[in-house]
């Protein structure tokens, strides 16, 4: 294992990072494709010498995709943005960027091709963020026709964008909104066990599995979650219904901050459950125990405590 060389787009990135620890204790040789290389100096300290290398990527230069997986044994492909800014649009860099990693690693005959794509891709989903989810996986299947995708639904650990999230407005605001009345089902899954299975994607025979959807052991309502953030954080705030429309409104207003906390285009994703299929291909079949929610928030929203009951 300690020749493989690994190509990581994305690798910065939350789940990247570890994917990153991962492959570094399995003795991977592995080049971080990102567009700040200066910014991965905490991530080299997770292997030997050397083992980890930045490589200056931006997905939507072709050029550059080709350098970061020239001599690459296996690529995978992290890269995904939450909202659309200048020319990172999401066609820009879910299809396009995603066709432009496939054309490369096809071209350099790399042995596998792992593409994250996200739960509830549909090329009919009303969401811009999902339907263009959907045209990445389509468009690399196109090109590299044995690449595995995976489709994680909402991902937990510290630092997730959907947790911490919450649990900072409860700390400052007296309501947390349950969008669209909070009755969407969501599974969510411990990027730990998302790091894993992309791991085994890489090293195990997967070759007639090509699309696996990755779920935690539960399903909740978002409602659930959100009082699940609440006993966490040991906070008594209202749960306000609000409805679908509202929430978009709200997210339109967002967009024209630097960090929208939310987009209309996220409500939309929201209008739809997140869990896995009967039919797909799971962290079950591929060995591995999914983690439950209550075992890992503890660890890292308990910062968001109320002052004085921390536990
Ligand atoms: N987190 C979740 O709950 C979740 C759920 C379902 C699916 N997913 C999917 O899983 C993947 C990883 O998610 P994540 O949460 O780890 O996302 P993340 O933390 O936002 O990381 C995404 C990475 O994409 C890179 N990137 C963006 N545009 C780029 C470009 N033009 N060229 C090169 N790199 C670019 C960024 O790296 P640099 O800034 O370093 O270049 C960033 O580190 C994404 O495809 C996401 O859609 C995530």
């Amino acid at each position: 294992m300690s020749t493989h060389t690994i190509t990581v787009f994305g690798g910065h990135g939350f789940i990247g990072r570890h994917l990153i620890q991962r492959l570094a204790q399995a003795h991977a040789r592995i080049r971080v494709a990102t567009r700040h290389p200066e910014s991965i100096r905490h991530l080299q300290t997770m292997g030997n010498v050397g083992q980890i290398a930045p490589i200056l990527t931006n997905i939507r230069d072709q050029r550059s995709v080709e350098h970061a997986i020239n001599g690459a044994d296996s690529v995978v492909n992290l890269v995904g943005i939450l909202y659309e800014k200048r020319r990172q649009t999401f066609q820009s860099v879910h299809v396009e960027g995603a066709a432009n990693i496939a054309t490369a690693a096809h071209k350099a005959g790399v042995s596998r091709l792992i593409h994250i794509s996200a739960m509830g891709a549909t090329r009919h989903s009303t969401s811009k963020y999902l339907r263009s989810k959907a045209l990445g996986e389509q468009a690399v299947k196109n090109i590299y026709q044995n690449a595995i995708v995976v489709r994680p639904s909402i991902v937990f650990g510290p630092e997730d964008n959907f947790f911490n999230r919450f649990a900072a407005l409860a700390r400052i605001s007296p309501f947390i909104p349950l969008i669209g009345g909070g009755k969407t089902r969501i599974q969510p899954v411990y990027v730990g066990d998302v790091a894993d299975a992309i791991f085994h994607c890489l090293y195990r025979d997967t070759q007639s599995e090509h699309i696996y959807e990755l779920g935690g052991p539960r399903v909740y309502t978002f409602r659930e979650l959100m009082q699940l953030v609440l006993i966490t954080t040991k906070r008594q705030r209202l749960l306000v219904p609000l409805p679908f429309w509202q929430a978009r409104i709200i997210g339109q207003l967002c967009k024209f901050l630097p960090v929208p906390p939310l987009t209309d285009d996220q409500v939309r994703s929201l209008e739809f459950d997140n869990i896995a299929s009967i039919t797909s291909h799971t962290l079950d079949d591929l060995g591995i125990l999914s983690t439950p929610v209550e075992g890992i928030l503890p660890t890292y929203i308990s910062r968001f405590c109320q002052p004085g009951n921390a536990g």
